[in-house]
């Protein structure tokens, strides 16, 4: 197995953190491949906790090599604070490389998203406030600011400007804001440069060849494949690929080199920020959920909105990503139910849909069906292989599988890297 996708299956903070962590020692590197620091990925070593938004899992492993790919974002101050603030706990962070490709978000960005969705109001996406729609905006606008860049003083500045001229524009006239100076941007970004030099490479190059020399390269998805700007619940969805194909593009290996596309499922279902939901609980049971699970955003705060299992939601990415395995997380979270929901279909204006409905209008408007497993209350945290597990948890883990037609080869059952089941290798 030499390349392998970690992707999220519903819409974000599935774990996917924690199940790269948990493969890294067994990897020699790994590549975020989309998004920026609008992700949060939780890692827990032992008796500390790292909150990753920009660095890929594998930093906390010495023997991988972490990469950034092309289709990231960067906002290089959060990069360096991330990387200092590891080095300063007794990490080795330096050993990073970075495309040259990558594109920055500058301070305009991060300006622009938050102005455009206090703008929207009440139709806004509940966006992480990053920077991240804005700076994706300018690339494919063909107007972004690149890593490369910072290594032609003159070509950054007439870059920023002819940016800056169409954004202050938009700013001061639409939405009654101040300017943004082009020359204090562009010193802010050329203050980087020297420590951005010797992480700066052809990572694609160094990718492929990787794989030619049979190293294993894991692809660790940012977001989730309901928040994709193709699959997801447009509009309410990021500005990038965050797919398991989305690996490819962002990282610059084709794709006959992805051998295993591993997706990670949260045993319950929840959601940050706006947009349609079917499985979401509004009452005491969603409150719980959220609590047990301590379902809060590890780069906001926010509360995650939180629903039972919804297998279309699940189903419809393992299609999409071609999932090979399913690694599900936070079982131990639903111990204690004397029954647990599974959504199992939705009711659209009285149609029954046994898969996602095609269109917004009918995801806004559909209610779940639900089936009804036994729960347990015994301690499942310590269970080390799926026979320690009582019969109501494997018959819970067995219909799930059932439902989303794909092996589950891996659970989690705590935060910490001992706490998994394993029942097929992923490597
Ligand atoms: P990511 O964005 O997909 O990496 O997920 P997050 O890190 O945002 O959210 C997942 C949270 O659940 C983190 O706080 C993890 O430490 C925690 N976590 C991961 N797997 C498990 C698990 O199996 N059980 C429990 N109880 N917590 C887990
Ligand atoms: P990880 O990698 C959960 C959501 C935001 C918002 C939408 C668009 O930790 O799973 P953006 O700032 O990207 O323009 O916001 O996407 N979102 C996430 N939700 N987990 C994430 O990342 C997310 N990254 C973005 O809440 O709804
Ligand atoms: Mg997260």
């Amino acid at each position: 197995m030499a390349g392998i996708v970690i992707v999220g299956t519903q819409w974000g903070d599935e774990g996917k953190g924690k199940a790269t962590d948990q493969l890294g020692e067994r990897v020699d590197y790994v590549v975020r491949y989309s998004g920026g620091n609008n992700a949060g990925h939780t890692v827990v070593v032992g008796q500390e906790s790292y909150a990753l938004h920009l660095l890929p899992s594998g930093i906390l492993n010495e023997n991988c090599i972490p990469v950034i790919g092309n289709g990231v974002v960067i906002d290089l101050a959060v990069l360096f604070e991330e990387i200092d603030g590891l080095m300063a706990r007794g990490v080795n962070a330096d050993r990073v490389i970075i495309s040259a490709n990558a594109h920055i978000i500058t301070s305009y960005h991060r300006v622009l998203d938050r102005v455009t969705e206090r703008f929207l109001g009440k139709r806004k996406i509940g966006t992480t406030g990053r920077g991240v729609g804005p700076a994706y905006a300018d690339k494919v606008n063909r107007m972004g600011i690149r890593v490369q860049d910072l290594f032609d003083e003159s070509i950054l500045r007439q870059k920023v400007s002819a940016s800056l001229e169409q954004k202050n524009a938009l700013l001061v006239k639409v939405y009654n804001r101040p300017a943004i100076s082009a020359d204090q941007v562009s010193e802010e970004l050329l203050m980087w440069a020297d420590r951005v030099k010797p992480m700066m490479t052809d990572t694609s190059a160094v990718l492929n060849d990787a794989l030619d020399a049979g190293k294993v390269v894991l692809f660790e998805g940012a977001q989730a494949h309901h928040l994709d700007v193709d699959f997801g619940t447009y509009p309410y969805v990021t500005s990038s690929s965050p797919i398991a194909a989305g690996a490819c593009i962002g990282a610059g290996v084709g794709p006959t080199r992805i051998n295993r596309v591993i997706g990670i499922a949260k045993a319950y279902t929840t959601r940050v920020g706006e947009g349609p939901f079917p499985a979401e609980l509004l009452d005491e049971t969603g409150e719980k959920l959220r609590r047990d699970g301590g379902e809060y955003g590890t780069t906001t705060g926010r509360p995650r909105r939180c629903g039972w299992f919804d297998a279309l939601v699940v189903n419809q990415a393992a299609r999409v990503n071609a999932v090979t395995d399913i690694f599900l997380t936070k079982l131990d979270v639903l111990t204690g139910w004397e029954k647990i929901p599974i959504v199992v279909g939705y009711d659209v204006f009285g149609t029954r849909h046994d898969t996602m409905p095609i269109t917004q209008t009918d995801l806004h408007h559909a209610t779940p069906i639900y089936e009804y497993m036994d729960g347990w209350t015994e301690d499942i945290s310590q269970a080390r292989s799926f026979d320690d597990f009582p019969a109501t948890t494997k018959a819970y883990v067995n219909r799930l599988q059932e439902l989303i037609g794909v092996r589950i080869s891996g659970i989690g059952v705590g935060p910490g890297r001992a706490q998994t089941v394993m029942i097929h290798d992923l490597l």
